[in-house]
């Protein structure tokens, strides 16, 4: 009998420390074919009817324990296994789980685009926007650009295959199309993407951006351009950087002048960017030309206006010191990343 209780205790002590695999082995073990319990019962033929009775009812109380004990090891086995599964196939939304994703931003340019646009509203100026497909009319003829003119060599200009129709070369056509809307006094600024047939290189590209500006009003003078020019570049820069308005000529206005700024990267003394020249052009500019104000059916005896157009990555190289334009459209995360 103390042998019975003996091979209970250890039996019961195996079970507890046993894994899966172990569990299997001690059942076998012990109620396997070959197992003490079933060797137990199987020897008692050899004992008195007294002895058999005792160790017969001992032995199989012991099996019956053991057997209720391997089941209730297995189902917690089983139990186990089931909450791991679950916990696994379980749909994860911890805060974790999102985070790691980046929000995004705006592109350096629309970025450039809207900062410059909330600077012109602060002085003033309403936003208007025209097609990027525009008609001869628009982009040429109407700003006083005659047929002959250079600028409407395919050379620089990219036309729509067998149309009348191009890709505008500069914002300008948003002048037209907004005095042919509006009557004097206006005051607007025309932001959009243009085009021009030209190799790329540092400072060019054959995509990019401007923001026209337009004023129109009795007695406009340039000393009013040089001003409002002035006030926005000192507005967006939030710095006074060293400008300058050199004479030029473009065809809807008269007199016309660009503006340059220092070159932010060789500090004027001459660098790849600015092409050895120490300024960076900026913007072109200049009092509006009486033909164009003729071509919308304005009266040039009474109205004179101004017309600026600012090249937005131009501006955006400056302002983040990048020294070459087509960082912008080569969609490198890492550069992108960086605004
Ligand atoms: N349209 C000119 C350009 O693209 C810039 C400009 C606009 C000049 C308005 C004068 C007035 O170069």
């Amino acid at each position: 009998m103390d042998n019975m209780n003996q091979i209970v205790n250890e039996a019961m002590k195996r079970i507890k420390n046993s894994d899966i695999e172990m569990l299997k082995i001690v059942k076998s073990e012990y109620l396997g074919k070959n197992g003490i319990l079933t060797k137990i019962l199987k020897s008692l033929l050899h004992y008195s009817i007294e002895d058999r009775k005792k160790i017969g009812f001992e032995a199989n109380k012991a099996k019956t324990i053991l057997e209720s004990e391997i089941e209730k090891r297995k189902e917690g086995f089983k139990k186990a296994l089931l909450v791991q599964k679950m916990q696994k196939e379980k749909l994860n939304f911890s805060p974790i789980f999102y985070f790691p994703f980046s929000k995004g931003s705006f592109h350096p340019i629309v970025q450039t685009m809207q900062d410059m646009i909330l600077a012109f509203k602060s002085l003033g100026f309403s936003i208007a926007e025209g097609p990027e497909i525009e008609t001869d009319w628009y982009n040429f003829e109407a700003l006083n650009i005659p047929e002959n003119h250079p600028a409407k060599d395919v050379q620089d200009t990219f036309y729509l295959d067998g149309t009348e129709r191009l890709l505008r070369t500069h914002t300008s056509p948003g002048q037209i199309r907004v005095m042919e809307k509006l009557k004097p006094p206006l005051k607007v600024v025309v932001p959009g993407r243009v085009y021009r047939n030209e190799a790329s290189d540092a400072s060019h590209s054959s995509t990019f951006h401007q923001i026209e500006g337009l004023r129109v009003d009795k007695n406009v003078t340039l000393l009013d351009l040089k001003i409002i020019l002035t006030k926005f570049i000192h507005i967006f820069f939030c710095y006074e950087p060293c400008i300058r308005f050199r004479p030029s000529h473009f065809q809807f206005t008269e007199p016309s002048a660009e503006v340059d700024v220092k070159c932010l990267f060789c500090k004027g003394s001459g660098c790849r960017v600015c092409k050895n020249l120490g300024w960076i052009e900026m913007l072109g500019c200049g009092i509006v030309h009486p033909n164009v104000l003729k071509s919308v059916n304005y009266d040039p005896e009474l109205y004179s206006g101004y017309a600026f157009g600012i090249g937005v990555e131009r501006i955006a190289m400056l302002k983040y010191g990048i020294d070459d334009i087509r960082l912008f459209y080569e969609n490198d995360l890492r550069f992108l990343k960086q605004f």
